[in-house]
């Protein structure tokens, strides 16, 4: 499901907004295991690592932006359950390809 989210191509919807990173970057650019073997390390390190520190900061600018819209539309949404699907695949997946994440959450907002 990541890749698919990466290339923008989403439940037979072609959106044609793949992720800027979606030629260059793999998932175990991004997915590396600690020493340890067993768990992952913190992505945002490796942001920083091929970008500059200001890219952490878009991490984590990322990270509020998707968390907050997506509470809110759940919030305000309990009873629309057409809108549960793309949510929670913007929930798992949103930081793959944020143009995307953004377009998908507008599209669910009719405040
Ligand atoms: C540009 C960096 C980047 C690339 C490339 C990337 N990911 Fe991720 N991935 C993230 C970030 C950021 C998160 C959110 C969690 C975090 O910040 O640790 C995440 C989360 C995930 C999750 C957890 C989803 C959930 O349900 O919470 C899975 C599974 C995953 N990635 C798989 C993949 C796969 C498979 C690929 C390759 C097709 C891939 N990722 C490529 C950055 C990346
Ligand atoms: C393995 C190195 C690598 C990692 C890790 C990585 N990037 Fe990138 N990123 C790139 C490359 C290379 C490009 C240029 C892609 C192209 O033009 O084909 C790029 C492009 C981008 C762009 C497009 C616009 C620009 O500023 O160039 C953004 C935004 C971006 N990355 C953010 C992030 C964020 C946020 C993370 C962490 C979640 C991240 N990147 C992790 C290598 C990386």
């Amino acid at each position: 499901m990541a890749k698919e989210y990466i290339n923008g191509s989403i439940q037979n919807i072609v959106t044609k907004m793949p992720d800027w990173m979606s030629k260059s970057v793999s998932c175990t650019d991004c997915h590396k295991l600690a020493l340890d073997g067993a768990s992952f390390k913190a992505v945002r390190k490796y942001c920083i690592e091929c970008h500059n520190p200001d890219y952490g900061l878009l991490y984590d600018a990322w990270k509020d932006a998707l968390d907050s819209k997506t509470k809110q539309l759940y919030k305000n949404n309990t009873n629309t359950l057409n809108i549960q699907n793309p949510l929670r695949l913007v929930q798992s997946y949103g930081m793959h390809n944020f143009r995307l994440s953004q377009m998908l959450l507008k599209s669910m907002d009719h405040d």
